[in-house]
């Protein structure tokens, strides 16, 4: 109960009431009527005003613009939306304005990233995303509803489903990963979580799926840059996730800030009309993102009248910050540039969705002063960061660390806990009360020396972006000094290194993806003592670790892991959680192999090391450090016996492998398969993910894990844009990620379905 009746009636008695009571569970039909009546007594004004979004005096900041006089706009009906409000407070007082001073007291919804985590932090989602635990993440995502709900959210930008292959780019942190097939399971988990069975529940709030489309596909893995892609590759490799999403419910849709193929999205209507709604049945609203409809006068598209025009005729329903038509109404309606009609659409969408989020029948729905027991999430967040967590190394198996083993914590991230929390974790009131990875180990050791080692960087501008104080790190000769000394008289070494959360995230792109020099010569230095290093790596974007690789005795990737990371990082260190993760991205050996990511295509030439006329590089391997869906754990998992065989009566490839855990620990293992078309009518990545199970094995047990892949999954996007499963072999792969398969091949016979196998 988010709010006592008593208080809401108070509340509302005084507003003017003027609207029809409306029931937020009832039928299209009943909201249909309700919204015609409400709309045939708004101003075009107040029209314009519900597909306006803006920000508040003290607003989190999340762009460069902070709106202006929104409480007087708020009281003339003007307003449709605010985001980022800090306070319950405020938003009570804000919505009182909009419910008890405006002419029709329209109530207003309250939007917020709430991307991984409201108070309580979860690891960020590409961590999360290593879990490949749907289930989990279902259960995050509605946690975070109801926390972030019982301080009046209605609304979350997220899930962000942009897939991404590129690690240069700083919000790749934000995202599950290069897979779609694996993207499109998490889109929807998180749809569900946040949206829950009904959205007029208290507890849900709505999603807004972004970035519509291809955000992630930047040229140079620089934010906010341009796109240019076929439309082939797109519908194949990078827009599976956002329909899946739309597919899953989503209520929103926020577009992207980047230009496709000539056409910004904020005002592409073959991507917000056509494909959204057009060919998947979209019925839900659009949102730009922060002042992109103003942006688009820069991309040199026009004057704001004119670009704020065109996005809104291109499906564009709601302004986020630039009020372009609003500031420009009378003018675009003089020009012809809208009609009330294009504005009736929108607006009418953005009364559905508050209509849907039950906000007609009780504007307070989550004004609620009745805070959640954030009690109940702390074991979620210790499970979730488990979980994230990628053994990349475990060299002689030093890990686990046996308990009480003298421990050397080294490094700038080690004694921190705001820095777990990795990028969008601005609501983390409870930062405070996380914990750091010095904290989690002293659990496990008393015999512990913390030394910071090396400043996370020195490069001025770097430091300056990134909020750390160069002359205030200390000496650098001694602070490796010191750390080495403390290295000596330990057992082993654990060197909390990496990024700090402002190193990813948006507007953090990089072109050095590697540890930070200063943090490599220490490193440097601890190996050279000859004690064993353990590197626990806080990141939120693959690392070129080569080096690292070769001269650490392990390496544990902790991501930026949330409230509960120290005390999983600790977990792990010392064997009381067995590691589980598995990568969603490649981890390239440098920077110069960017882009990179498993389902390739094979080439003409397909590659064979350092052979000339052949695909890859002269002066490194083509293949990556770590390849996707790689993982350690502290147990040995035999993969053997597999099989395949295409049933088609039910149209469906069968696979099985059978598992076992030969070690003797419990152990999470993450199954995956994958699917090569061998023989097609264009040409096809090697092999696509296609299914995975995780499966959990006592020690000794065996399990055989099933497969059934649909063959409509198999097809493809010819080049005139048709869907096409073909007949023919293919190889099915089975493993404990990308590369480690066992395979066997398979004829799909589809042939009554689809005879068109070719190059007629
Ligand atoms: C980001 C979005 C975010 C929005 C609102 C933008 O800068 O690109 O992901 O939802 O700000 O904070």
């Amino acid at each position: 109960m988010k709010m006592s009746l008593k208080r809401f009636s108070v509340l509302f008695a005084t507003a003017l009431c003027t609207l029809p009571v409306a029931a937020g569970t009832a039928s299209d039909e009943k909201m249909d009527e309700f919204i015609d009546d409400l709309m045939s007594k708004m101003t075009i004004e107040e029209k314009v005003g519900q597909i306006t979004l803006v920000t508040y005096d003290r607003s989190f900041m999340t762009g460069e613009t902070q709106s202006k006089g929104v409480a007087k706009k708020i009281t003339e009906g003007r307003i449709g939306g605010v985001f980022n409000v800090r306070t319950l407070e405020d938003k009570i007082n804000i919505q009182k304005l909009a419910v008890e001073q405006s002419r029709l007291g329209i109530p207003l919804m309250f939007g917020l990233d709430v991307i991984h985590g409201y108070r309580t932090i979860w690891p960020v989602p590409l961590a999360l995303s290593c879990s490949w635990d749907m289930d989990l993440i279902e259960r995050t995502a509605s946690a975070a509803a109801d926390e972030a709900t019982s301080e009046g959210i209605d609304w979350t930008f997220s899930p962000m489903v942009d897939i991404v292959r590129d690690p240069r780019w700083g919000r790749v942190a934000e995202s599950s990963g290069e897979d779609p097939y694996l993207g499109s399971r998490i889109a929807e988990a998180m749809v569900r979580g946040y949206q829950g069975e009904d959205l007029a529940s208290p507890q849900s709030m709505m999603a807004c799926v972004k970035h519509f489309a291809l955000y992630g596909a930047g040229e140079g893995g620089r934010d906010y840059d341009m796109v240019d892609m076929s439309p082939n590759r797109m519908y194949q490799d990078f827009l599976p996730p956002y329909k899946a999403a739309v597919d899953a419910g989503a209520g929103s849709v926020m577009s992207s800030f980047n230009d496709v193929n000539g056409v910004p999205a904020t005002a592409n209507k073959w991507l917000l009309t056509d494909v959204l709604r057009g060919e998947w049945g979209f019925d839900g609203f659009t949102v730009s993102d922060y002042t992109s409809v103003g942006e688009l006068t820069e991309h040199g598209l026009g004057t704001l009248a004119e670009v704020s025009a065109r996005a809104l005729k291109a499906g564009l329903d709601m302004d986020m910050v630039s009020e372009g038509i609003a500031g420009n109404l009378e003018y675009c309606l003089e020009k012809g540039l809208v009609s009330e009609a294009d504005i009736d659409i929108a607006c009418r969408r953005i009364l559905e969705a508050k209509y849907k989020l039950g906000l007609f029948e009780n504007p307070y729905l989550r004004l609620s002063e009745e805070p959640v027991d954030r009690e109940k999430y702390r074991a979620l967040a210790l499970e979730a960061a488990r979980k994230s967590i990628v053994l990349l190394k475990n060299g002689n198996d030093i890990l686990p660390l046996a308990k009480d083993t003298r421990v050397a914590l080294v490094g700038p991230l080690a004694d921190t806990r705001w820095e777990l929390m990795g990028t969008w974790a601005g609501a983390a009131a409870m930062a405070d009360e996380g914990v750091s990875i010095k904290s989690g180990i002293s659990r496990y050791t008393s015999s512990l020396v913390h030394t910071v080692g090396a400043p996370i960087t020195d490069n001025p501008g770097l430091a300056r972006m990134i909020g750390v104080n160069i002359e205030r790190s200390g000496d650098p000769d001694s602070l490796i000094a010191e750390a080495v000394s403390a290295a000596e008289k330990s057992d082993v070494v654990v060197a909390v290194l990496g990024e700090n959360a402002k190193m990813s995230g948006e507007s953090s792109s990089m072109t050095w993806i590697g540890l930070q020099p200063t943090q490599r010569r220490l490193l440097e230095a601890l190996v050279a003592t000859g004690k064993d290093v353990v590197l626990v790596l806080l990141n939120g974007r693959p690392m070129t670790l080569e080096w690292e690789n070769e001269h650490c005795a392990a390496i544990v990737d902790a991501w930026a892991p949330g409230l509960q990371g120290g005390n999983a990082v600790a977990d792990v260190l010392f064997g009381e959680y067995n590691p589980s993760g598995r990568l969603t991205m490649t981890f390239p050996r440098n920077v110069g192999q960017v882009p990179i990511y498993y389902s390739m295509k094979s080439t003409g030439r397909p590659h064979i090391p350092f052979r000339k006329y052949r695909t890859g590089y002269i002066d490194c391997p083509i293949e990556p450090l770590y390849p996707f869906g790689y993982g350690l754990s502290y147990s040995k998992v035999e993969y053997t016996g597999m099989t395949a065989e295409y049933d088609s009566d039910a149209s469906v490839i069968r696979a099985s492998v059978s598992v076992r855990n030969t070690s003797d620990r419990s152990v999470s293992e993450t199954v995956q398969c994958y699917v090569g078309d061998i023989v097609a009518s264009v040409t096809r990545p090697v092999k696509e993910l296609k299914g995975f199970r995780k499966v959990e094995l006592a020690p000794g047990e065996s399990e055989t894990v099933e497969f059934s892949i649909p063959a409509d999954d198999l097809g493809f996007w010819t080049p005139d844009m048709k869907y096409v499963v073909e007949s023919g072999e293919f190889n099915v792969e089975i493993g404990p990620d990308s590369q480690n398969t066992l395979s066997a091949k398979v004829f799909c016979d589809r042939s009554s379905v689809c005879p068109a196998k070719i190059l007629e």
